[in-house]
C-alpha cells in the first residue's frame, strides 16, 4: 500500500489519541454502526483532503466503515498530525499522504497521489481537490460523481466556479449546513484559535487589546472566547451589518490602521488576502502578536513584514520573533498559517463529531444520486441537518419540548389575531 508518512513507529501512540477523540463523537459512531451494516459507499472511491487529526481519523475510518476506498491526503501543510497519520497507515490500511511541515512541493504531490486512484467522491476542505482537478486532472472528471467541501473558503471558492459555469460535478456545501458552521465555526474556532494561540504563547490574555480581523461566525467565536478570558477585543470589518453587530455585541470597531497601533494580539479570520499589510505591521506596538485562522495563509502580509525586518529568529516553538528596523518587534505564529491547528490541535472532538457526521451523510448523499443532482453547489439536505441536531441532543441526554395539537394549529392559522 502506498502511503507517505514521518514515522511508522509513531502509530501506537496516534492509535490511542483517535480513541481518545472518538469517545467524544457519538453522532459520527451511530453513523459508523449504521455504515458498517448497510455498506452505503461500497464499491465506491473516495479521495479525502483534510487535516489530519484524530477527529479526521474518525471521519476516514467511518467512510471505510460504510465500504468505500479511502486515501487520505493533508489540506494545510502545517496541521497534520503524524501519530493519527501513522496509525491510520499501520492499523487501518488506509493510505495517507501527509507529513507535518510538509513544504509546498510535497503537499501538492500528495494531493496528486490521493488523485490518482480516480475517486469517485472528492472531500475537501478548502476545495484543492476540487481545484487540482479542474486545473490539471480534468481526465478524472467523467469518473466522479461528486464532492463535499467543509469550509466556508472553500464554498466561496466553489460558488464562483459554479457561477461562472466551470464547476463540472456537483459539490455539496457542509460548511453551509447549521450543524455545521453555527458550532463548528463559532465554538469550534472560538476554542480552538485561542488555544494554539495560549499553547505557542503561554501569554496571559487578560487586560490585553485583542484584535480580530473579520466577524463572521469564527470571528464571533473568537471574540467570544477572548472577551471571555478578560481581553479587550477590538473588530475590524468591511461589512456595515457585521461591524454592527460587533459594536452591539459590546467591542470596539475601527479600521485596521486604528487598530494596529493599539493591538497586543491580532487575528485574522476573513478568508481574504493581505488584511494586515506592511504599514499595519510597522505601527504595531513592541512585542505585538500575529496569528491568522483563516483558511488560507494569505491574511498576513509576510513579505511586507519581511521587508522591514531586519533579524529574525524562532524564539519559541510557533513564533518567530521580527526584529525590525524601526527597533520595535513583531511575533507571527506559525508562518502565518492556521494556528488552531498548526500550534494546537483543531477543533475538540465533540464539536467536529457534528461537522463530520455532516460529511459522513453528504458523502453518502452524492453516492447515491450521483451525477443527478446537477454541476452546482448544493446545501445538505434539511432532514440531514435536523437529524444530526437530534441525535447531538439525544448524546447529550437533553430532551426537549413537541409542540401541543393547539400550538400547531396557531401556527397554521391566519385568522387568529389579538
Ligand atoms: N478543522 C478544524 N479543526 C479540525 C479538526 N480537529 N479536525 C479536522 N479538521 C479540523
Amino acid at each position: 500500500m502506498k502511503h507517505h508518512v514521518k514515522d511508522l513507529s509513531l502509530a501506537g501512540k496516534g492509535k490511542l489519541r483517535i480513541e481518545w477523540a472518538n469517545q467524544n463523537m457519538p453522532v459520527l459512531n451511530l453513523i459508523r454502526a449504521r455504515f458498517e451494516k448497510e455498506k452505503p459507499l461500497k464499491g465506491i472511491r473516495l479521495s479525502a483532503c483534510l487535516h489530519v487529526t484524530t477527529e479526521t481519523a474518525s471521519l476516514v475510518q467511518t467512510l471505510k466503515a460504510g465500504g468505500a476506498d479511502v486515501i487520505l491526503c493533508a489540506s494545510n501543510p502545517l496541521s497534520t498530525q503524524d501519530d493519527v497519520a501513522a496509525s491510520l497507515v499501520k492499523h487501518d490500511r488506509i493510505p495517507v499522504f501527509a507529513v507535518k511541515g510538509e513544504d509546498n512541493a510535497t503537499y501538492y504531490k500528495h494531493i496528486q497521489a490521493a488523485l490518482d486512484q480516480k475517486p469517485h467522491i472528492t472531500m475537501d476542505d478548502g476545495a484543492d481537490l476540487v481545484s487540482t482537478i479542474h486545473k490539471e486532472r480534468t481526465s478524472l472528471i467523467p469518473y466522479i460523481l461528486g464532492g463535499t467541501e467543509e469550509t466556508t473558503t472553500g464554498v466561496i471558492r466553489l460558488r464562483s466556479m459554479a457561477e461562472r459555469g466551470v464547476l463540472k460535478f456537483p459539490v455539496i456545501a457542509v460548511n453551509d449546513a447549521m450543524t455545521k458552521h453555527f458550532f463548528d465555526n463559532r465554538y469550534g474556532t472560538g476554542q480552538s484559535t485561542i488555544d494554539g494561540i495560549l499553547r505557542a504563547t503561554n501569554r496571559l490574555l487578560a487586560g490585553t487589546t485583542f484584535v480580530i480581523c473579520g466577524y463572521g461566525w469564527c470571528g464571533r467565536g473568537v471574540a467570544m472566547r477572548a472577551h471571555g478570558m478578560g481581553a479587550n477585543v477590538v473588530i475590524v470589518e468591511v461589512d456595515p451589518l457585521r461591524a454592527l453587530e460587533a459594536v452591539m455585541d459590546g467591542y470596539r470597531v475601527m479600521p485596521i490602521a486604528q487598530a494596529a497601533r493599539i493591538g497586543d494580539f491580532f487575528v485574522t479570520v476573513t478568508g481574504d488576502v493581505n488584511v494586515i499589510r506592511k504599514e499595519h505591521f510597522g505601527a504595531m506596538k513592541d512585542g505585538a502578536i500575529v496569528a491568522n485562522t483563516g483558511h488560507f495563509n494569505v491574511e498576513l502580509d509576510l513579505n511586507g513584514l519581511k521587508s522591514l525586518t531586519k533579524r529574525r529568529r524562532e524564539i519559541r516553538e510557533f513564533v518567530t520573533e521580527h526584529q525590525l528596523k524601526n527597533g520595535r518587534r513583531v511575533n507571527v505564529l506559525a508562518d502565518g498559517r492556521l494556528v488552531n491547528l498548526a500550534a494546537g490541535e483543531g477543533h475538540p472532538a465533540s464539536v467536529m463529531d457534528m461537522s463530520f457526521a455532516n460529511q459522513a451523510l453528504a458523502g453518502e448523499y452524492v453516492a447515491k444520486k450521483g451525477k443527478r443532482l446537477g454541476k452546482q453547489v448544493h446545501p445538505v439536505p434539511e432532514a440531514i441537518d435536523r437529524e444530526i441536531a437530534r441525535l447531538k441532543l439525544k448524546a447529550m441526554e437533553i430532551e426537549i419540548d413537541k409542540l401541543t395539537p393547539e400550538q400547531k394549529r396557531y401556527l397554521a392559522s391566519w385568522e387568529e389575531g389579538t
